[in-house]
């Protein structure tokens, strides 16, 4: 009766040995150092007819327990297994990294029936104390390069690196080495400036270092005075000077070529003279990058003369003038119609001077007068014949 126990338990481990998964649900499992593994079988305690008989599991070749309707357990295994009968599954606890491996199970049920399974169980520790140290994190647009590396406790790591909240992928100017510990980002731009994180993870855990701030200094750039080009005089003048920089760069003012004032960013003058006028000069510089950028700004001091009057006004000395005009030119007309005194002057006289005869000549008006004549006298300054 033993002997051909012995005899099933036997040809039921060789079996096992040779099939995948089989009666277990899973065919790899990973648990942490320290924590615990259920080994599930797909045996339903639910079917009534059906009990376990005999239960054999073992890690490789050395066997944990043996029901055959008691225990038989395994030295090292008794405070850290239970196994549960009516289904034949197995829980281990306690877990170290050398219960690695691979388990197997043989389960008779009490129709005769054999059934086996295998699986892999892998031990990881948890990652812990997830780190970066950094090379410098303060950094100047352009000319910085800077190295981070991450450092962590636990097995297997796989590193990632985040920027802000998305993950940094590799190029030409950042390059990620020794298995994604190490970031190198080359010619830092100010898009750069931000929070990085390692993240590490491995098939039990994952773990995140405290952030990195990375703070990029840059320019001055786009230097721009904002304010009039033309003033009048006695006005009050406000220059204002901006420019992109970090951190924020220091302002000194020019007029032509004289220095007029230092680390403001906005001019002022109260009363402007004329002396005011000229080319107004900014200088912006960045004491860390150690850069300077100018902007400039013609200014024209003016007087303009208050307006007299509005246009309603405007248009009312406009009709003025209009009438008098009219007038004069009327009053004009009647004076000389009275002392007109007509004067035949035939075609083809003998007058010298021909540009004024072409001048009387292409007149509208024929008659002639002596006012006329006298003008035109004058005009030549020599005297008209007439016959
Ligand atoms: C031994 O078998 C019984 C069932 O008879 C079970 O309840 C018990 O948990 C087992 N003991 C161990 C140490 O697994
Ligand atoms: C960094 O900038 C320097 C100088 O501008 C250039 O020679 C070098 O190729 C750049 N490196 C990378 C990786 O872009
Ligand atoms: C970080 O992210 C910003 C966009 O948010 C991007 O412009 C920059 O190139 C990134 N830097 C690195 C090193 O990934
Ligand atoms: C990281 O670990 C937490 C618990 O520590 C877990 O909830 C989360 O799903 C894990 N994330 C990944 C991507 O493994």
């Amino acid at each position: 009766m033993n002997l051909l126990f012995l005899l099933c338990v036997l040809c039921l481990t060789f079996t096992g040995l040779c099939e995948g998964a089989g009666v277990l649900v899973d065919d790899l499992l990973n648990a942490p150092v320290g924590g615990k593994v259920l080994f599930t079988t797909k045996l339903t305690p639910q079917e009534p007819h059906v009990t376990v008989q005999i239960v054999i599991w073992n890690f490789g070749t050395l066997n944990i327990i043996t029901f055959t309707g008691s225990n038989i357990t395994t030295p090292g295994y008794e405070d850290r297994i239970t196994l549960f009968i009516s289904s034949g599954s197995l829980e281990l606890r306690k877990l170290s990294l050398d219960d690695s491996g691979d388990y197997s199970v043989s389960i008779i049920s009490s129709g005769g029936e054999s059934q086996t399974g295998s699986t892999t169980l892998r031990i990881y520790e948890p990652i812990s104390n997830v780190m970066i140290t950094t090379s410098s994190p303060d950094l100047v647009e352009f000319i910085s390069s800077v190295h981070l590396s991450c450092s962590s406790s636990g097995s297997s790591p796989s590193f990632h690196w985040l920027n802000g909240s998305s993950e940094v992928t590799a190029s030409d100017r950042v390059q990620i080495t020794d298995g994604g510990s190490n970031l190198t980002i080359f010619n830092v731009t100010r898009y750069d400036q931000g929070t990085f994180r390692c993240r590490v993870v491995n098939p039990v855990s994952n773990g995140t270092s405290d952030p990195v701030f990375l703070s990029v200094s840059y320019g001055p750039g786009r230097v721009q005075i904002t304010g009039p080009r033309e003033i009048d005089v006695k006005h009050t003048l406000t220059l204002t000077c901006s420019a992109e920089s970090t951190p924020s760069a220091s302002y000194t003012w020019f007029l032509n070529t004289t220095e007029i004032l230092s680390d403001s960013a906005v001019f002022t003058k109260e009363v402007t003279e004329f002396s005011d006028g000229g080319s107004y000069t900014c200088t912006a510089t960045n004491n860390v990058t150690g850069r300077r950028s100018t902007a400039v700004h013609a200014l024209s001091v003016i007087v303009k003369q208050p307006p007299s009057c509005n246009s309603g006004c405007i248009a009312g000395i406009t009709i003025a003038c209009c009438v008098v005009v009219g007038l004069c030119a009327s009053g004009l007309y009647f004076v000389c119609r009275r002392r007109k005194q007509p004067i035949n002057l035939s075609h083809g006289d003998t007058r010298t001077g021909g540009g004024i005869q072409n001048s009387v000549a292409s007149s509208s008006n024929q008659d002639v007068t002596y006012e006329n004549i006298d003008f035109l006298q004058k005009q030549d300054g020599k005297p008209v014949q007439l016959e």
